[in-house]
């Protein structure tokens, strides 16, 4: 369908059809509407009638073939104008072959394979007939306490931007309209949701606009240059405003200032919140400022449904903006072809095989072993061939190890650590689980201990719930379980080398397990062959190679606690413990526990010198800096390599590291490669305090190296 023919289409419809074309409800919704038991509960509390169910234009979280088939069927039947459903939902890390947690797979640094996960959820996602899924998430987080960190991929503003394009590039593909195996992208929560107060989900949201726009902003206008056709308010207010009533922040930046001109969706029931926010009187105030604010389609509830035609018919409400919306909703059903072929992709008889296609879980193991990042190893892995292992922890035996926004993922489908361990070393494992998640009885206790009595190394396999992350799952205590914190400190009695494995959603303060074990192996929530993958890499069939991108704090006190914070005027020197009014704690060091791009590996790596290709550079003439890593090992391994920049002086003060490049490099065991970087005045520029966006003449370090610690440093000056 062209333009004209949706803007006459759109000539055609009522009010009510037009409006019904932006709300979105849930598909159980949907699907009891011929049976009135189901417009009882929620529906009634919400004001949800039965017709306005069987007119919506948009269905949440259903999915498999023959159920959206019917539904879509069953929809057009009664569509008087032939104007199909959409149907979106979490496709999030995998829709049934699941994949690392987003903050894993931000730790693979690699973009190619987070690409590829994207593609391969589409590809699940669009066969179950989805046609929109709401991903990538990109909210910049600095505060572990924050349960949906699992969901990002951490505290980067560059990094997050290369991976917001990847995923888009994945799950999109170049033609949506073609190809039917992609779907619709929408990046979220638009904006800062990572930025609530106290990390406790919800919470409020307060910066300078320059702090929104160097460091929040970049990588949702990432995605949207990368083609994402949609994107989501996020719950949180900005500035005072919530953001699906937030017009500087929606009709201001996002539309006029950007230029998006795709669907942009509240979060679920974000419009009515807003009078809880404190920020609208009632559903009708609440359904003004959010249409006026830009918001396309509401999520599961009715403020617009039921107030609109009243705003209008009032006059505080034109017309004109229900028109844009409805616009913006029939083009992305029409960029999706589905006037011409409403069923799109669904495909009943294909879904057998492609869901968790073999093929498919080769790429979640592979991303599963690049996620992975080891923290601590004092020569205790790869376990020795010959060694008696005792694997003990409540991760040894079922516990989730997909992670929350899992989708259609069944954790029962995932292959566990303890079976996958017991395939690689036979008659040479015996396993205990020692504890739950933070109970143990004695009789779990003894039996952990005698296990381990009788073999030469302990394997612990340690971590939070999948609960214990994930929307709503803020904690004030980030260490490991009580239970599990006790069960370790029993082990360590028996003087044997241990390797702790940790599943978990967010940075931990490592206290009680990072100082007890040997060697640490952050596994997060690895997917569905996240058992498989972690064995391989206990075992050393498989090399880690995971770098943090988000820091891991002391303790949660000394939280926010990342990478490219400022200097102060009183910086501590790490060398001069004894001063007292410098800005420090008197109770723990300043930097983190462990720092963003840190990891190890079983190989080891030398960096040669760092050279520049002069100590001036200009906008006509970029600075070209190189340098030699050379695997001192015995075995091949894989190294990112990190370009970090200072400002040394700006308008406003300046980080004292920023990423501006990495490179990831696999090296045979002697081998060198040089690495190149390129550093561009582009790369300089910052907002300044009138919010332009350039450069400043003036000095700059470049630090390169394996994290954002451990760097060697050169200078050089922009004219
Ligand atoms: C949730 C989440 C959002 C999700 C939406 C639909 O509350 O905040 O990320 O896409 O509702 O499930």
């Amino acid at each position: 369908m062209d333009q004209k023919q949706m803007t006459d289409l759109i000539q055609q419809m009522t009010l009510e059809e037009k409006i019904a074309q932006l709300l979105q409800l849930t598909a159980n919704l949907h699907e009891g509407t011929d049976d009135q038991s189901q417009i009882t509960g929620p529906m009634e509390e919400m004001g949800i009638t039965e017709e306005m169910v069987r007119a919506s234009g948009s269905v949440l979280g259903l999915s498999g073939a023959s159920s959206v088939i019917a539904l879509q069927q069953e929809y057009m039947k009664k569509s008087r104008l032939g104007i199909p459903l959409l149907f979106m939902a979490d496709v999030v890390h995998g829709f049934k072959t699941i994949f690392p947690i987003p903050l894993a797979i931000g730790c693979s640094w690699d973009l190619r394979l987070a690409e590829k996960s994207a593609e391969i959820a589409a590809r699940e996602s669009s066969v179950s007939g989805i046609h929109v899924t709401f991903a990538p998430m990109v909210d910049l987080v600095r505060d572990p306490r924050w349960g949906r960190v699992m969901e990002t991929t951490g505290e980067d503003p560059y990094l997050n931007s290369l991976f917001a394009r990847a995923f888009v590039r994945g799950y999109q593909g170049s033609n949506l309209q073609e190809d039917k195996e992609r779907l619709a992208a929408c990046v979220k929560h638009f904006a800062a949701y990572g930025a609530a107060e106290g990390g406790r989900d919800y919470n409020t949201v307060d910066m300078s606009e320059r702090q929104l726009r160097e460091y929040y902003l970049p990588a949702y206008k990432a995605a949207l240059d990368e083609g994402c056709e949609m994107i989501m308010a996020s719950f949180n207010t900005v500035d005072g405003i919530p953001a699906s009533g937030n017009e500087k922040l929606m009709r201001g930046i996002l539309r006029d200032e950007w230029g998006f001109d795709g669907v942009l969706i509240s979060d679920w029931a974000s419009i009515r919140e807003m009078i809880a926010h404190g920020a609208a009187e009632d559903d009708c105030d609440a359904a003004y400022r959010a249409i006026r604010a830009g918001v396309d389609i509401e999520m599961m509830t009715p403020c617009y449904v039921q107030h609109l035609p009243q705003l209008i018919k009032s006059g505080r409400v034109s017309e004109a903006w229900i028109d844009e919306a409805v616009l913006r909703i029939l083009q992305l059903k029409n960029k999706l072809g589905l006037f011409e072929n409403p069923l799109r992709g669904a495909d009943p008889e294909a879904e057998s095989e492609v869901l968790f296609s073999a093929e498919h879980r080769q790429a979640a193991y592979d991303l599963a072993v690049k996620s992975s990042i080891l923290l601590k190893n004092n020569d205790v892995l790869p376990l020795k061939p010959e060694s008696n292992v005792a694997l003990i922890g409540p991760f040894a035996g079922q516990e989730d190890i997909l992670g929350w926004w899992s989708c259609v993922g069944v954790k029962e489908d995932a292959v566990q650590l303890g079976a996958a361990l017991q395939e690689r070393l036979n008659h040479k494992l015996t396993i205990a689980e020692g504890c739950g998640i933070d109970t143990m009885t004695p009789q779990q206790l003894a039996q952990a201990m005698d296990t381990a009595r009788s073999a030469d190394v302990i394997v612990l396999a340690l971590g939070e719930s999948a609960a214990m992350s994930g929307e709503g799952g803020s904690r004030t205590d980030i260490k490991l379980p009580k239970a599990q914190l006790e069960l370790v400190k029993e082990l360590k009695k028996l003087g044997k080398p241990m390797a702790a494995v940790l599943f978990n959603g967010r940075p931990l303060d490592l206290h009680g397990v990072l100082g007890e074990a040997d060697a640490v192996l952050e596994a997060w929530f690895p997917g569905s062959e996240g058992g498989a993958a972690i064995a391989d890499l206990l075992v050393g069939k498989a090399n880690p190679s995971g770098r943090l991108t988000m820091s891991f704090p002391q303790t949660v006190g000394q939280v926010p606690v990342y990478y490219n914070g400022f200097n102060t005027g009183r910086p501590m020197d790490p060398s001069k413990t004894g001063e007292r009014y410098v800005s420090k704690y008197i109770d723990s060091p300043n930097e983190p526990l462990l720092p963003f791009g840190f990891g190890l590996s079983y190989s080891t790596f030398e960096y040669g010198q760092l050279s520049i290709s002069s100590h001036e550079m200009s906008a006509e003439k970029p600075l070209e800096v190189s340098i030699s890593v050379t695997n001192t090992s015995a075995r091949a391994g894989i190294e990112t390599v990190q370009l970090y920049i200072r400002d040394v002086c700006g308008e406003v003060v300046r980080p004292l590291r920023e990423l501006k490049g990495f490179e990831q490099i696999e090296l045979e065991p002697g081998e060198s490669k040089t690495v190149k970087f390129t550093i561009t005045e582009e790369l300089l520029r910052y907002h300044h305090s009138d919010l332009s966006f350039t450069s400043d003449p003036g000095s700059f370090h470049i630090f390169v190296g394996p994290n954002s610690r451990d760097t060697l440093q050169a200078s050089f000056t922009l004219i």
